[in-house]
């Protein structure tokens, strides 16, 4: 029912995420900066909704800190605040301990911890509550990401005015994994509170749409879902709830434009000369999170060497690795491992005044993404299991000179769109090798041919288009 006391604001476009597109950094002599937030839900969405005057809904990035509400070139930003515990609970605990792994096919062991639900159920109600006071009479509110499960069903019983639209970031699993969540039936019934419930892939719509049948009885349709069309439909009560499929992409234009520029080509230059202008550059760049598969390519690369097929002199590789939830202890034990990894092949292959692996454990401007885009022979995205995986367009959208290629886990979302991609299944070492070594060797006419195919893909598919087609779906009105 409705509740006269919710306040109403004045935005007509609201974007709910865990995070706000920056992050407040606090230096130890108690100065403050926001930088921009890792991660590709930030980048895909950041430039959409300056573009629209939107409000973003979205914490910090710091625990215990209140920040009034402020506005970012156009954009209005709504910080919602979150104790330590809550951080340790709901963000660390529930959404990166349980539901992370066990949407990406259990390749860690999901915790099921009943505290952690409380304080993921608590979160979520303050997210719907500030969502409700930011957004105007009948405005479009977009709910994002697996942190936020629960904020379409609790917002519409805030405000049954707004239009409102939840689209999942991550993979959503098969249901014979999904149905081993203790609190399963709930997530469903907090999703279902939306217009419009949007997954990257076909199959994660069909899962959901099972799910909502078998776990609170409704009636889905029972057809096939399509990529941006044909979407599922739900009747719940006097609402239609529509599910359906729409894969994220990138700035691709602005990519494209920024790798053309004399700075970024003259820095892809200098990169290369500083690695001693190896005969071939791999790259790997990715959050530092046990699911982008780096131990596994950082092992295919070592066997690669140890077997002789490649030279350790011709071929250097970078691996960007932007630290991650480095409280949870998944992440902990990986980057030990990763860094063991790094070091026994440069012991092992590197000599004075050449390494072999290149290992930086941070983040880097746009500028210089692009320039090592530009630089890199071979990138490699070897995830065991990722929603989409942006890093992989953003490599084809800097390539605009047809140079390089790309080496993709089928276990990507991005597999499906990027086909003429060398795809290997991570978890085939020997498949894995030699994709990589198909890739260093590969004739340059054919990596062409390749590139320009990956390209049309990308550059025709970018985040304008996903956006678009996602509140098109929803009936958000016009979306310019
Ligand atoms: P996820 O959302 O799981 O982090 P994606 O590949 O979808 O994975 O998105 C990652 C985003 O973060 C991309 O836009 C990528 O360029 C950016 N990124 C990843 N690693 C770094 C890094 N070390 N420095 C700067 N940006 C990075
Ligand atoms: O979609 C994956 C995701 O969790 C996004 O929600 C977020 O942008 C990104 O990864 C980074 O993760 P975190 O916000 O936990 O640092």
């Amino acid at each position: 029912a409705t509740q006269p006391e919710a306040s109403r604001g004045e935005a007509e476009f609201v974007v709910v995420a865990n995070r706000l597109p920056v992050d407040l950094e606090r230096a130890e002599d108690g100065t403050q900066r926001w930088t921009q937030s890792p991660g590709g839900l930030v980048s895909a969405l950041e430039p959409f909704l300056r573009a629209r005057n939107g409000a973003w809904v979205g914490w910090p990035g710091v625990p215990d800190v209140e920040v009034d509400e402020f506005s970012d070139d156009g954009m209005v930003l709504h910080p919602v605040s979150l104790t330590s515990a809550e951080v340790r609970d709901y963000y660390e605990g529930f959404s990166n301990a349980t539901l992370w792994p066990l949407y990406h096919d259990v390749v860690a062991r999901p915790i099921f911890d009943r505290g952690w639900w409380d304080a993921y159920v608590r979160v979520n109600r303050r997210f719907a509550e500030a969502s409700a006071s930011v957004a105007a009479e009948g405005a479009t509110v977009w709910v994002q990401d697996y942190q936020l499960q629960l904020v379409p069903t609790m917002l519409r019983e805030l405000r049954p005015d707004l239009r409102i639209g939840f689209f999942l970031h991550i993979p959503f699993p098969p249901v014979e994994l999904f149905m081993q969540l203790p609190w399963r039936a709930e997530i469903v019934r907090g999703l279902i509170g939306a217009d419009l419930v949007g997954f990257h892939r076909p199959g994660g719509a069909q899962n959901f749409l099972w799910l909502a049948r078998q776990l609170i009885g409704l009636e889905p349709s029972r057809g096939s879902v399509g990529v941006r069309s044909r979407p599922g439909m739900v009747q719940v009560d006097d609402r239609t709830v529509r599910v359906g499929a729409f894969p994220i992409s990138i700035d691709a234009a602005s990519l494209d434009k920024l790798a053309r520029t004399k700075a970024v080509g003259e820095r892809a230059a200098e990169v290369r000369e500083e690695l001693g202008s190896p005969k071939k550059i791999l790259l790997g760049i990715d959050r530092l999170d046990y699911t982008k598969g780096i131990d596994l390519r950082l092992q295919a690369f070592h066997e690669l060497l140890q077997e002789g097929r490649v030279e350790p002199d011709d071929v250097t590789f970078i691996q960007l690795a932007t630290p991650s939830r480095e409280r949870v202890e998944h992440y902990q034990q990986m980057r030990v491992e990763i860094e063991q990894m790094v070091g026994r092949i440069n012991g092992e292959f590197g000599r004075v005044g050449h390494t072999v692996v290149h290992y930086l454990h941070q983040s880097v401007d746009r500028k210089e993404l692009a320039a090592l885009f530009a630089a890199a022979d071979v990138m490699v995205v070897t995830p065991l299991r990722d929603g989409m995986n942006l890093v992989c367009k953003e490599y084809v959208a800097a390539r605009h000179d047809l140079g390089g290629s790309l080496v993709l886990s089928e276990f990507a979302g991005a597999a499906a769109e990027l086909s003429s991609a060398f795809l290997v299944n991570p978890h085939d070492l020997d498949g894995v090798k030699s994709a990589l070594e198909q890739a260093i060797k590969l004739d340059p006419a054919e990596g062409r041919r390749r590139m320009r195919a990956l390209r049309r893909q990308v550059l025709t598919h970018d985040v304008d288009r996903w956006a678009r087609s996602f509140l098109e779906a929803l009936g958000a009105g016009p979306t310019t």
